[in-house]
């Protein structure tokens, strides 16, 4: 299912074109692709190149460890994601590692890790669906998450389902798939001389 974003201005095809489903195919995602979707979130930038970020990865092909990371996620997101070839769980350290201090900026970090995620797997023609619904005790209780990170969310990756893939949803999402991607526009959060108050660039 293509959702291009309706954009106000020209944006790259992969942001135009990334969306976040519940539909998958049941074909299995190549271990090449996957290399190339963590090397992308690899060279990510990061706040004194931290790179704070780690990920558990699970795949069908082994079905009890697909099993265990679907397990860690909310009853909701298992409905649909117990589909998804490829689940990834996220964890983020806490600390700088050469000094220890607490590492603002490292949600940020790992997010942007995970967008670079979102948009190599984009170019190979997956789609990937990120996921906060996550039973963050679980995860630290199963894969053995040591104090100095945290487990954060997760992330669901797969080759596009069709109608088949959709009707097979639970009722709930299935509108979903098919419905319009939606943004507030950017004069709602591009501000210039006072927050709220929007920049002459954006009209
Ligand atoms: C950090 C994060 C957490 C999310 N958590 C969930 C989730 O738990 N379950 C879900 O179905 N979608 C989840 N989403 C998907 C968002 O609802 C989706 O990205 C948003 O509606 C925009 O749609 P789009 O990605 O298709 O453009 C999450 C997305 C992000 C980035």
């Amino acid at each position: 299912m293509n959702k291009p974003a309706n954009t106000q201005h020209p944006v790259h095809e992969l942001i135009r074109n990334r969306w976040s489903p519940r539909a998958f195919s049941d074909r299995p995602v190549p271990p090449e692709l996957l290399q190339q979707v963590f090397e992308a979130a690899r060279w990510a930038a990061s706040s004194f190149n931290e790179q704070p970020w780690s990920y558990i990865v699970a795949t069908r092909d082994n079905p009890q460890e697909h099993g265990l990371a679907l397990s860690c996620l909310v009853e909701a997101n298992q409905q649909w994601a117990k589909h998804a070839p490829v689940l990834i769980l996220t964890v983020v350290r806490k600390t700088f590692a050469k000094n220890g201090k607490p590492n603002r900026c490292r949600e940020h970090d790992l997010g942007l890790a995970d967008g670079n995620i979102c948009i190599q797997a984009t170019a190979l023609g997956l789609m990937v669906h990120q996921m906060a619904g996550v039973n963050l005790e679980q995860v630290r209780h199963t894969y053995q998450i040591p104090d100095t990170h945290e487990p954060f969310s997760a992330i669901a990756i797969g080759y596009p389902g069709g109608e088949a893939e959709i009707a097979r949803l639970p009722e709930q999402f299935q509108e979903g798939e098919t419905a319009p991607r939606t943004r507030k526009p950017l004069d709602q959060f591009v501000f210039s001389r006072r927050f709220g108050s929007k920049a002459n660039l954006v009209g």
